[in-house]
């Protein structure tokens, strides 16, 4: 089955629940990536109820960076209104705005020596914002996936804290905009 006969025969079973959950992500009408075979109530992260949003592979890229501590590459994608917002320079972001963190394992090229490429991909993570709904949490939803599905509630306490206390004068986003 092509992708696009399984969004539909997913979007089928799960359109009720996915509606309700897309609201606050503007590009989420439909979702076809890894998760389109889990069930709809699956892939909704705890506290946030924030989900993988649709196309998120294409947006741009903000900037990459590299975790020692995971051996990890990651590249940060932003949806076009966090786009706009990184190159105007706005802070906050507007509501709307969503940043995607991809991850891969590092490792070396097999073939050429001294180059590394990335492996399998460990996390995904989102962050939406809409600061009435998450105005507890400095405007943003958080989501961190594994394979499509969320992690569990006791990592997502822990997303808001760490941004809070690093980057509460960068509206809680760390990633700034590559040169
Ligand atoms: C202990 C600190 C810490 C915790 C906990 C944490 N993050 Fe982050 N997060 C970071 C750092 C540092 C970066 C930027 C560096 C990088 O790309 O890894 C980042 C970057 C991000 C980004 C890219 C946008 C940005 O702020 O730069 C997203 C999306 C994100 N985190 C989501 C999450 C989610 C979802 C959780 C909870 C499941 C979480 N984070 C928990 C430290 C943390």
């Amino acid at each position: 089955m092509n992708i696009e006969k399984r969004w539909i025969a997913a979007a089928a079973a799960a359109a009720p629940v996915l509606l309700n959950a897309c609201v606050y992500a503007e590009e989420s009408k439909s979702v076809h990536n890894a998760a389109t075979t889990i069930p709809a109530e699956d892939r909704i992260s705890p506290i946030y109820g924030v989900i993988i949003p649709d196309r998120y592979r294409e947006w741009e890229l903000v900037a990459v960076s590299y975790q020692t501590a995971f051996d990890e590459f990651r590249a940060i994608l932003g949806n076009p209104l966090a786009v706009q917002a990184y190159r105007a320079g706005t802070l906050p972001f507007p509501d709307g705005a969503i940043l995607a963190k991809r991850a891969w394992k590092r490792v070396p090229s097999t073939e050429f020596p001294g180059a590394f490429v990335p492996g399998a991909a460990t996390t995904l993570q989102i962050m939406v914002k809409d600061s009435t709904k998450y105005a507890a949490s400095g405007g943003w939803g958080f989501g961190r996936f594994i394979d499509g599905k969320p992690v569990d509630e006791a990592q997502h306490r822990t997303c808001f804290a760490c941004h809070e206390a690093r980057v509460r004068a960068h509206d809680f986003v760390f990633t700034r905009y590559a040169p």
